[in-house]
């Protein structure tokens, strides 16, 4: 909350510069550690109710399988103009999308494997699958795209609340940015282009994540 605009859980003030408009969030900087991410596109356009139900549930069962490979972030319902939306603000990190050539490293290579194997444990469970490329991602792949939704990223040392950067030559690891997950089998109600559209999507994943193993 703050106090210049009661109701908001975030301060405009803080919002810096814009990062990203590519996929289904406008993303800022947001002070100097975080970042902001507002919904946007033809999903969050067309049903803003189902769009924070969506993501209500994906936080949850991210949370719940991959809470050592997420970036901590934290969901925010609230109203704007009567409307009902929402905002994350997520720890800021420094890195870059992963690419199959990172996996030569034996460590990322083990952390990917364990990712891979909470993924296929969740989708027997939930059906749902991580978004590992993004839209554009998966569209784009071979154009420097590459897995847009996992990050790697300098470790960093957490000691008596001080987060201090690791050194250059220190250790990387594997992070999931966005929390976004796809199911063609959760979607009974949905049109049918967007149907054909997540089932396109599902398959195009399987075949690019085979380049990763
Ligand atoms: N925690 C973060 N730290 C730094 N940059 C970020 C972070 N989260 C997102 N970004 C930037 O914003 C882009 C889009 O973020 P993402 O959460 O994947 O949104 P979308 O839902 O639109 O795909 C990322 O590719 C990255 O460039
Ligand atoms: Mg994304």
């Amino acid at each position: 909350m703050n106090e210049l605009n009661p109701g908001l859980p975030y301060q405009p003030q803080k919002i810096k510069k814009r990062l990203s408009v590519s996929g289904e969030h406008i993303v800022y900087e947001y002070g100097d550690s975080q970042v902001i991410k507002f919904p946007f596109g033809p999903i969050y356009k067309y049903n803003a109710d189902d769009a924070i139900r969506k993501i209500k549930n994906e936080f949850q069962i991210i949370e719940k399988y991959f809470k050592d490979f997420i970036v901590p972030s934290h969901l925010h319902i609230f109203k704007k103009n009567q409307k009902k939306t929402y905002c994350i603000i997520q720890k800021k990190v420094a890195g870059r999308p992963l690419k199959p050539k990172d996996l030569a490293q034996g460590q990322l290579k083990s952390q990917f494997k364990k990712i891979l194997e909470i993924n296929r444990l969740m989708f027997e469970t939930t059906k749902y699958t991580l978004e590992f490329f993004g839209v554009s991602g998966l569209f784009f792949h071979g154009l420097n795209r590459w897995m847009e939704n996992i990050w790697i990223i300098d470790k960093e040392i957490n000691s008596k609340n001080i987060t201090i950067s690791a050194p250059e030559n220190t250790e990387k690891e594997l992070k999931i940015i966005d929390f976004g997950l796809v199911s063609e089998l959760n979607m009974v109600s949905s049109s049918f282009i967007l149907r054909w559209f997540v089932k396109w999507a599902v398959n195009r994943q399987k075949k690019l994540l085979k380049l990763y193993q």
